[in-house]
């Protein structure tokens, strides 16, 4: 059997990367670890967060010996991917805020970047929005609620619209005549509340999610499968060691099975 596909995220987020990759890969195998005690990642400390991470992965990586890792996360990839491809001997395909194609496709030159206020605050974003978005005005917003919105959201099916509103209300400009056109969704748990964002628009933007590119890089990086289908589930490993019910259910439908708690 070929060595898994391992995809990180710091809670549901990254389901929605899984998706894309499964899409793609229909042949791989998957092993998701959501760091959900350390969740949200948003307001952490950047040395403390990439500390916790790589310590995480000098875990995960033995255990799992996968070929391949994907960081579903924006907050974890924008802080601490080379650390992660300096430490270990595999590769790793990153998520960051998806400015180029943005800056690409946008005509009225007004972008926005929705995220946590750690991914916001990063050296990284910053350098990409000097590097590939010169020629747009781009607004950065950084909200410490919706990645907690949106597990809230999926996992109790039931989530407040004026909260909602009032986190991605800054994302739309106006400015001589012209208005934001596109919505960088820069946080892997905000796709699964897109559907919130768009009723609560005051006008049509695009919403970019850069899952699928993620699935081609990945994809592109991965080892041929062999022959076989992958057998049974693939695995989900909760680092609290303590799903709750509407958890579990979630992850049940993602056809994971729950790894037992180790450790
Ligand atoms: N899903 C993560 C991201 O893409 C962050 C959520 C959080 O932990 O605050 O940035």
């Amino acid at each position: 059997m070929s060595a898994p596909i391992l995809v990180f995220d710091s809670g549901i987020g990254g389901l929605t990367v899984l998706r894309e990759l499964r899409t793609h890969m229909p042949d791989r195998r998957f092993v998701y670890v959501a760091d959900d005690a350390g969740f949200p990642y948003g307001d952490w400390q950047e040395d403390e967060l990439r500390e916790r991470i790589v310590s995480l992965f000098r875990d995960l990586v033995p255990r799992y010996a996968p070929q391949l890792a994907v960081i579903a996360c924006n907050t974890a990839s924008t802080l601490v991917l080379e650390d992660l491809r300096a430490a270990f001997d595999i590769p790793f395909v990153g998520t960051v805020p998806a400015i180029k194609p943005a800056a690409e496709r946008t005509r009225s030159g007004l972008i926005s970047v929705l995220a946590t206020p750690g991914t916001v605050r990063r050296d990284y974003t910053r350098d990409l929005i000097g590097r590939f978005a010169g020629n747009c005005t781009v607004r950065l917003v950084g909200s410490s609620e919706l990645a907690r919105l949106a597990e809230q959201s999926i996992l109790d099916g039931d989530v407040s619209s004026d909260a909602i509103a009032a986190e991605i209300a800054p994302c739309f400009v106006e400015e001589r005549g012209r208005r934001t056109d596109i919505v960088v969704l820069a946080c892997t748990h905000y796709p699964f509340i897109a559907n919130h964002f768009r009723q609560l628009a005051p006008w049509p933007v695009d919403w970019l999610d850069p899952a699928e590119a993620i699935a081609r890089r990945a994809r592109s990086l991965s080892e041929t499968a062999g022959e076989d289908l992958p057998e049974g589930f693939d695995e989900a490993y909760m680092t609290s060691g303590q799903a709750s019910y509407a958890m579990r259910r979630l992850i049940r439908g993602f056809g994971l099975g729950l790894a037992p708690r180790q450790g």
